[in-house]
């Protein structure tokens, strides 16, 4: 395969530091396809799928961009782009039916002959263990708001790592806690698809009780590899100065970015964000924050995008920019609307501001100090066509993924311990409940052939990359 890299001899006006991972990701059930091969089981986002009106279009994740076939191509594709790190998620129903019990080999093996086929190319391989497909057979047992799932995702992570710990430095076990707790168990968004308060907060703290017994499992195995877990993490503004904004910017700032980091990274749950869900009756265990709060090696952020909100009084909740929701994932957050601040926006509706990646990373760095962190996702999706000539001109996304990384840059020259960036996507793939509607990848993937190919934002991803940081300003 021909280099996608072009001509970047010149030095970069912003360099990055040396031994800065640059990365693209991808999650199993988005982008495998061979749903029914290899011993593989049922996830809850197969049954979620196959439920009437969750997914645009009925759309599914059976045959995706059938990497499962494709992974070669896949990673001669990486290495075209230059990248040196690739983030992947590993299919818990592919290597654990039914998320108990016995382990499919065949699942194993398909991961390590990713991973033996990446480290080939030079490629060093980032697997999380959840990136939101629980065995089916966990979910008819009552899902994450049930202890015993935690317990269960550890002996899954500890046998993954026993088949791939000799080999894989860099561990993410649990991809954005907030959406599979609150978009799966509050607002039905995503697979589980239910819609109780109570539950998802269980979900919340369950996911971050697997988190923290994976880390222990896994370290008892090998100490020097490195643990962390990948949250999505938004910057909140209040609408104007108001208090009653100031509130409700406080409340959602808990929901999203506290509920996730302080338990994680101190050990405790905030306090106003207990009061807030206080009458779900949310009372974690606090022997259980111990294990959480683990000490971590890095943490994914996942950023997008910025929360503008208004304190509403009187008003139900609104969710931020969907259509499909008729509960809220904001649980406890009562009055409060998502209120637009005039930003250009991408083709999914989600304000472009990538100031607020560095007032992300800037706090991280402030209220969580010496934390080696990691950008694990950031792009733009749009729905987007091959022109005429058989390409895409992704401006668009050009324009986003450079913004976001000059505020990344900004954020390194500050002293923010940043050490890699992973951009979302690889490949096009399939948007969860948008179906195959929006598009994310740096590759194009024509779905009725399978076909990749490039679009401009990897020939300037892959520019960037050889440069090692970014261009002057155009
Ligand atoms: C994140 C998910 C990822 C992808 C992007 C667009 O929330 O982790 O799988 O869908 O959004």
């Amino acid at each position: 395969m021909t280099s996608l890299q072009d001509d970047t001899s010149a030095a970069p006006a912003a360099p990055f530091p040396t031994g800065f991972r640059w990365g693209a990701a991808t999650a199993a059930y988005q982008i495998e396809g061979a749903a029914g091969e290899g011993g593989r089981g049922p996830s809850i986002w197969d049954t979620f799928c196959r439920t009437p009106g969750k997914v645009l279009n009925g759309e599914n994740g059976d045959v995706a961009v059938d990497h499962y076939h494709r992974f070669r191509e896949d990673v001669a594709l990486m290495s075209s782009l230059g990248l040196t790190a690739y983030r992947f998620s590993i299919s818990w129903p592919r290597v654990q039916p039914t998320g108990a019990g016995t382990f499919n080999s065949e699942g194993v093996d398909f991961y390590r002959r990713l991973v033996d086929t990446l480290l080939e190319a030079g490629i060093e391989p980032w697997p999380t263990l959840y990136h939101w497909d629980l065995p089916q057979p966990l979910e008819d047992k009552g899902g994450w708001p049930e202890r015993e799932t935690a317990h269960r995702f550890a002996e899954y992570a500890a046998h993954v790592h026993d088949a791939l710990g000799d080999r894989v430095r860099h561990w993410t076990t649990v991809n954005e806690p907030w959406c599979a707790a609150f978009l799966g168990y509050a607002s039905g968004e995503h697979a589980p698809g239910r819609r109780d308060a109570a539950a998802s907060l269980l979900a919340a703290h369950h996911l971050l009780l697997g988190h923290g017994l994976a880390v222990d499992a896994m370290r008892a195995k090998n100490p020097d590899n490195k643990f962390g877990a990948a949250v999505n993490l938004y910057a909140v503004s209040p609408a104007t100065d108001a208090p009653e904004d100031v509130d409700a910017a406080r409340r959602i700032d808990g929901l999203q970015n506290r509920l996730f980091l302080d338990p994680l990274l101190l050990g405790r749950y905030p306090d106003d964000v207990l009061a807030d869900t206080e009458r779900f009756g949310f009372t974690p265990p606090d022997a259980d924050l111990a294990v959480i709060s683990r000490p971590i090696d890095q943490l994914g952020i996942n950023y997008y995008s910025r929360h503008t909100v208004a304190g509403t009084p009187g008003e139900a909740a609104q969710t931020a920019s969907s259509p499909f929701s008729t509960h809220s994932p904001w649980v406890g957050s009562d009055h409060v609307r998502f209120v637009p601040a005039g930003r250009p926006v991408t083709g999914m509706g989600w304000e472009i501001d990538e100031r607020g990646l560095h007032e992300v990373l800037t706090r991280l760095h402030r209220e969580y100090p010496s934390l080696p962190l990691y950008i694990t996702e950031n792009g733009a999706g749009y729905d987007e066509t091959l022109d005429g000539a058989g390409t895409v001109q992704d401006a668009g996304r050009i324009a986003y993924l450079d913004a976001h990384l000059r505020a990344c840059h900004d954020a390194i020259s500050e002293g923010v311990p940043l050490n890699g960036y992973f951009t979302w996507s690889l490949l096009d793939n399939f948007e969860w409940a948008w179906g195959y509607s929006k598009r994310f990848g740096l590759v194009h993937v024509d779905y009725a052939t399978q076909r990749r190919v490039p679009k401009d934002s990897a020939r300037w991803y892959a520019g960037v990359i050889r440069r090692g940081g970014l261009p002057g300003r155009a």
